[in-house]
């Protein structure tokens, strides 16, 4: 018998594909019609979501015959990781297969920021370089190698980060729940602390209430008027509405946010400010990772559905 499987948030068609071949797969409850839903959800073994797809405990509940939730992202902060061991169901990430390309992309929004390299994309197409004219001159940004970066959470990504800033001179430093042994970047005990003594921070921490807005009016503060923020992480881990403001008023010099608190919506502000650079969430977003991670997702099914281990469960 194959093992019933159900998608909670809309899942890429080559992961359905694959989910389909190997399972019978339910791309939701119908809701129409109760009775079938019903039926559907006392079979359904296993949940593969979307990181931006909440399964929380009235998620889970319907679901008696629940083992494993496979959460297709290394974020899994919208899951209720406490309600589904309760019950002994086993929650998987997609950890270490997006670390490269999500580093990568804090790296390229830092320097996007810094250099103005989509703002001076958008002087030269709208036809404002020209000869022999101070006007038709793009100004001069902000130096990337040999600076100072500051990164809120060294763990896989934040560390990918950290590598990538050595090979530009940069200083390093971080702040996490504790200093991280045999690491030699500068410990900061405080979000504030840090971002007093950084020209770049950068966000790489977890999402979930325990990091909910940690980089708020303060640490914005702490950052200064020549200081830029970067997140690759999670939207909820910045103060949106104080990050708006902090811009408006030149309180720090720029933004590049690929996450916001409350994806697809983006706070109209940004929109039309120039010193910030926006991307949809695409971190992690190229074929090859999006293919490793669709293998992982379903790795830790089968390997679940074998009797074995999952490959990758998260404890808490
Ligand atoms: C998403 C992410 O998984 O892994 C994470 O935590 O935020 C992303 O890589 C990706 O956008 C697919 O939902």
């Amino acid at each position: 018998m194959k093992p019933d499987i159900l998608a909670v948030g809309k899942l890429a068609p080559t992961l359905e594909e694959r989910l389909r071949q190997v399972y019978i797969f339910h791309e939701r409850l119908p809701e129409s019609d109760p009775l079938a839903a019903t039926a559907i959800a006392k079979r359904v073994r296993g949940i593969v979501a979307r990181t931006s797809s909440p399964v929380s405990r009235e998620v889970i509940a319907p679901l008696p015959g629940l083992e494993i939730i496979s959460v297709f992202g290394v974020g899994y902060d919208k899951v209720d990781v406490s309600a589904a061991h309760e019950r002994s169901i086993v929650v998987t990430n997609t950890p270490d297969v997006l670390t490269e390309d999500v580093a990568d992309t804090a790296i390229a929004m830092l320097l996007c920021v810094s250099r103005g390299i989509p703002a001076g994309e958008r002087f030269l197409r709208q036809g404002l370089w020209k000869p022999n004219v101070i006007s038709g001159k793009f100004p001069l940004m902000r130096k990337v190698s040999g600076g100072r970066v500051g990164i809120i959470g060294l763990g896989r990504i934040g560390s990918a980060i950290a590598r990538r800033a050595e090979g530009f001179g940069m200083a390093i430093a971080y702040s996490d729940l504790a200093p991280k042994a045999g690491v030699s970047y500068t410990y900061f005990g405080s979000t504030e602390e840090l971002a007093a003594n950084v020209d770049f921070l950068m966000v790489a921490a977890y999402g979930g209430p325990t990091t909910r807005g940690l980089v708020n009016a303060r640490v914005l503060r702490a950052l200064g008027p020549k200081g830029f923020l970067i997140n690759v992480a999670r939207g909820t881990i910045v103060d949106e509405p104080a990050l708006v403001e902090a811009l408006k008023a030149g309180v720090i010099r720029g933004a590049a946010l690929d996450v916001f608190a409350n994806e697809p919506s983006v706070p109209p502000e940004l929109l039309t400010m120039d010193n910030v650079v926006l991307t949809p969430h695409l971190a992690s977003g190229t074929e090859q990772t999006r293919k490793a991670m669709e293998d992982l997702v379903l790795a830790n099914l089968d390997a679940h559905f074998a009797g074995k281990k999952a490959l990758t469960p998260v404890l808490s």
